[in-house]
């Protein structure tokens, strides 16, 4: 018996943060941001008051709706995010509260831009064991509130969003077929907060020195990133014999248009077989992989083959090879 996903929600928040708006607050262009990154446009959280658990309890709510599944039936829900609403309690705790999920096993887990990844490969092995029937992933992510606007290196890169899946036991040889998930702490040191943990709790010093925001090292992020990713990408067809033609869509990852490509042609993928929606989101960190999803959703058939692959803060990055288990406009 496999994990297989039954079902995508989405949450987008409604305001959009246009490159020319950035070129107001910082020294950049629209042309410098398209060919370097390839974004155009991130969504920013403005309801005040509210974070990471808004948005992925609306992207559950829907969720949900679409599955026909009342909050009572859902055994986990695992929240990947790095911008939770409170250092404690966990996100996902927060959100079963939202949305009526009483007593089941809930936590969160960082990892980075590879969180709802990792997260998957938990939910599936807790589906496939056999004890847990109903599980969701969730990725939610209000990147806007560690992004420093003055920055002008990471503010056109991030975005606000939340995705969910929904995991269940698949008796039909489709869901999660294989996993490759890796780490290596030597990166964190190019990618990380510097303060507002235990090594550095927030004190006046800490936010005079805008500490509270991401600090990233772009140029050995980008080529890890590409390695890594395309690495890890090109074993996994080649641990399964799959070749281009037996790819229906490589789901990566969308922190860079310029990684995204590099690491489809590695893969041997033309353009179409490649969900990207980074020029409308931006790389929305543990959202990326489900708002992909819930785009290409209606496209989606059963028996599909699936890559999906990430690469983020840690470093951590991995595949996940899976065959999609419905038809997508069903
Ligand atoms: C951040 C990133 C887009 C920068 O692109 P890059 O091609 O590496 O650019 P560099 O950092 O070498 O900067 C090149 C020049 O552009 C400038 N620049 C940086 N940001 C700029 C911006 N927003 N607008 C205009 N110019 C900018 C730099 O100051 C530098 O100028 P200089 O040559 O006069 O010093 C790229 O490194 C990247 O995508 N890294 C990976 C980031 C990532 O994916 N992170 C998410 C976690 S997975």
């Amino acid at each position: 018996m496999k994990a297989a996903i039954t079902g995508v929600g989405a949450y987008i928040p409604e305001d959009v943060l246009t490159n020319d708006d950035l070129s107001k607050m910082v020294d950049t262009s629209d042309e410098w941001i398209m060919t370097r990154i390839g974004i155009k446009t991130r969504h920013i959280l403005k309801v005040e008051g509210e974070g990471a658990s808004y948005m992925g309890a609306k992207a559950v709510e829907q969720l949900l709706q679409k599955t026909n599944t009342s909050p009572e039936e859902i055994d986990a829900i695992i929240c990947a995010t790095v911008t939770p609403d409170h250092p404690f309690p966990a996100t996902a705790n927060i959100i079963s509260d939202k949305v009526g999920i009483v007593g089941a096993l809930g936590f969160d887990i960082n990892a980075g831009c590879s969180g709802f990844l990792f997260s998957l490969e938990v939910g599936g092995k807790l589906v496939s064991s056999g004890q847990y029937k109903k599980v969701i992933v969730v990725g939610a992510e209000k990147m806007s509130s560690i992004v420093d606007y003055q920055d002008r290196a990471t503010s056109p890169i991030f975005g606000d969003g939340a995705g969910a899946v929904l995991l269940e036991p698949c008796e039909d040889g489709n869901g999660i077929i294989d996993s490759m998930l890796f780490s290596d702490g030597v990166g964190r040191q190019y990618l990380h907060q510097k303060a507002g943990g235990s090594v550095k709790p927030a004190s006046h010093d800490t936010v005079d020195n805008r500490e509270h925001y991401i600090y990233q090292d772009g140029q050995p992020v980008f080529k890890w990133a590409v390695s890594k990713m395309a690495d890890v990408s090109v074993e996994m067809m080649e641990r399964h014999n799959l070749s281009a033609k037996d790819l229906a869509w490589l789901v990566p990852h969308q922190a860079n248009l310029r990684i995204i490509n590099a690491v489809a042609k590695r893969m041997g993928l033309e353009k179409e077989k490649v969900m990207v929606n980074i020029e409308k989101y931006g790389n929305t960190t543990a959202g990326t992989l489900p708002l992909c999803l819930y785009d290409w959703e209606n496209q989606l058939k059963k028996g599909d083959n699936l890559i999906l692959s990430t690469f983020g803060a840690g470093f951590t990055w991995g595949s996940i090879y899976l065959k999609w288990a419905y038809d997508g406009n069903k």
